[in-house]
């Protein structure tokens, strides 16, 4: 009921050297089962789209103001990105939250300005080693995940995406027992929120050193509808093994 999601978060990399890598990419996962979304530096969306016109492959951005227009300095719209090409927008990214101090109230609100445009938000949830060796896990997730998503949210207005500050882009992972956990807490914190129907259609993924070697674990894990990939998603080859093992 849930299509797998493989997606990719580029973070600050690539310039237009990078769209070839990104047709690689297209051509490699051309025979997945899951749906591939790539969301590269919103420098490269426009032409990403151009060069993927013809492909599986959908584009996101990875960020977005919560505001439609105006004296926003630097800051791109959800709009801005629907018309440069994306179907969806990572959203409270922990780098966000931590680098520009975003509050679970803002991505909520930049996740109402997402729908409101048209684009599916990837709203990112997840503790810090600190929190987890305080034991507050489930306290952590559960207060950003009813902070961050928009009432009325749907299967088709976000995807949640579950990444421990401490594995990502540090070859550190969770053990399954740790992910089933969380992605089981998620899951009921969302039925109890928005009911059975529409929480089962929300689809939740898992983010933080995930590659191909460690992929058929996790994927095999209840509640994990795919991944958000930073670093195993830059190269075509590192990528395709991952999307294939959903
Ligand atoms: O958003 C994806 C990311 O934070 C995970 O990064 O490099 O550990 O796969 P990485």
């Amino acid at each position: 009921m849930r299509r797998k999601l493989a997606a990719g978060n580029w973070k600050m990399n690539g310039t237009a050297a990078a769209l070839d890598e990104l047709a690689a990419l297209a051509e490699a996962t051309r025979e997945a089962r899951a749906e591939v979304l790539i969301c590269p530096p919103a420098t490269l969306l426009s032409r990403a789209a151009d060069r993927l016109s013809a492909s599986h492959v959908t584009l996101g951005g990875q960020d977005c103001h919560a505001a439609t227009s105006g004296a926003h300095t630097g800051d791109v719209s959800a709009e801005m990105l629907r018309d440069a090409g994306a179907s969806a927008v990572i959203l409270g990214h922990s780098e966000r939250r931590a680098d520009h101090g975003e509050t679970d109230a803002e991505v909520r609100a930049k996740a109402e300005a997402a729908t409101a445009a048209g684009l599916t938000a990837v709203i990112c949830v997840g503790e810090t080693l600190e929190d987890r060796e305080n034991g507050k896990t489930l306290d952590v997730v559960r207060s950003q995940l009813d902070g961050s998503l928009p009432d009325g949210s749907t299967g088709d207005t976000v995807v949640v995406a579950y990444e421990p500050v401490w594995a990502i882009g540090t070859g550190k992972v969770p053990t399954v027992a740790q992910i089933a956990e969380v992605h089981n807490d998620l899951r009921n914190s969302l039925i109890q929120r928005f009911g059975g129907e529409t929480a089962n259609a929300i689809r939740l993924l898992y983010g933080g050193s995930v590659k191909a070697s460690n992929a058929d674990d996790i994927f095999a894990v209840a509640h994990v509808d795919g991944a958000l990939v930073g670093g195993a998603s830059l190269k075509a080859a590192d990528f395709a093994p991952i999307t294939a093992a959903l």
